[in-house]
């Protein structure tokens, strides 16, 4: 349990400078159950306060953890070189909580995309020891053969990468389109492993990430959601 003074709560959940927060405070633009409060020293207990902000309504968070389905031309970077930023699909408040997406996916992927603003949490979905299995949709520019399937399944070598990469799970969809499920995170991994295998990825999508799919969350693309402890328990590696 910890209590906190109303300007240090907005601050903390991203709403700007300590100075600013007061403002919004004394120009009465802050609510809490209904009722505004225009003191910024008034202190309230965080743990599941309910606030409101120019009459939009928030939930204390200590961290973010988020899901987005990724749209196409999108940049998983805070600073984006050709395409908007992922950041622009949130709410203006979270990028000032220094949320960022797990991993990255191309501007041209779509699909499951992880953001948070707690590290630990990013390092331990990011790293290469975590083993938790993504699942992929490719779609391919020539058929997909057996003999694809199999280079896949059985390790392609990759400039840069010391021994050749393999599938954990390798399905044929159709006629052009692959699932590849893969527990590493490497650069542009699925392009690069099917360019390799003799084939061209025309379009991928991120379809699940350990247990979670994009699917059971509902989302359309452009569409996020905050992650309950539920949904976070099956980003796991089994
Ligand atoms: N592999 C790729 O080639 N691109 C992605 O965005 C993700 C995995």
């Amino acid at each position: 349990m910890s209590k906190l003074s109303l300007d240090r709560i907005l601050q903390a959940q991203g709403f700007g400078a300590r100075k600013w927060c007061r403002k919004l405070i004394e120009d009465g633009e802050v609510s809490i159950g209904g009722t505004k409060v225009d003191d910024f020293r008034t202190e309230f207990e965080t743990n599941n306060l309910v606030f409101s902000v120019y009459d939009d309504e928030w939930l204390y968070r200590e961290h973010l953890y988020i899901a987005l389905n990724k749209p196409v031309d999108y940049e998983c970077s805070r600073k984006p070189s050709h395409h908007p930023s992922v950041l622009s699909l949130l709410p203006e408040q979270f990028s000032h909580r220094d949320v960022q997406p797990v991993g990255r996916l191309d501007h041209d992927t779509t699909g499951l995309l992880l953001m948070s603003d707690d590290g630990a949490f990013i390092h331990a979905q990011s790293s290469p020891k975590s083993h938790i299995p993504k699942v992929y949709v490719a779609t391919t520019h020539e058929p997909v053969t057996d003999e694809l399937v199999s280079k896949l399944l059985g390790g392609v070598k990759l400039n840069d990468e010391p021994a050749p990469l393999a599938a954990l799970v390798c399905n044929k969809l159709g006629e052009h389109q692959l699932e590849i499920v893969l527990e590493q995170g490497k650069y542009h991994q699925v392009k690069r492993m099917l360019a390799a295998a003799g084939n061209h990825c025309t379009a991928l999508n991120r379809a699940q990430i350990g247990k979670l799919t994009v699917a059971t969350l509902g989302l359309d693309e452009g569409e996020w959601c905050y992650l309950s402890p539920e949904q976070l328990a099956l980003l796991v590696s089994a």
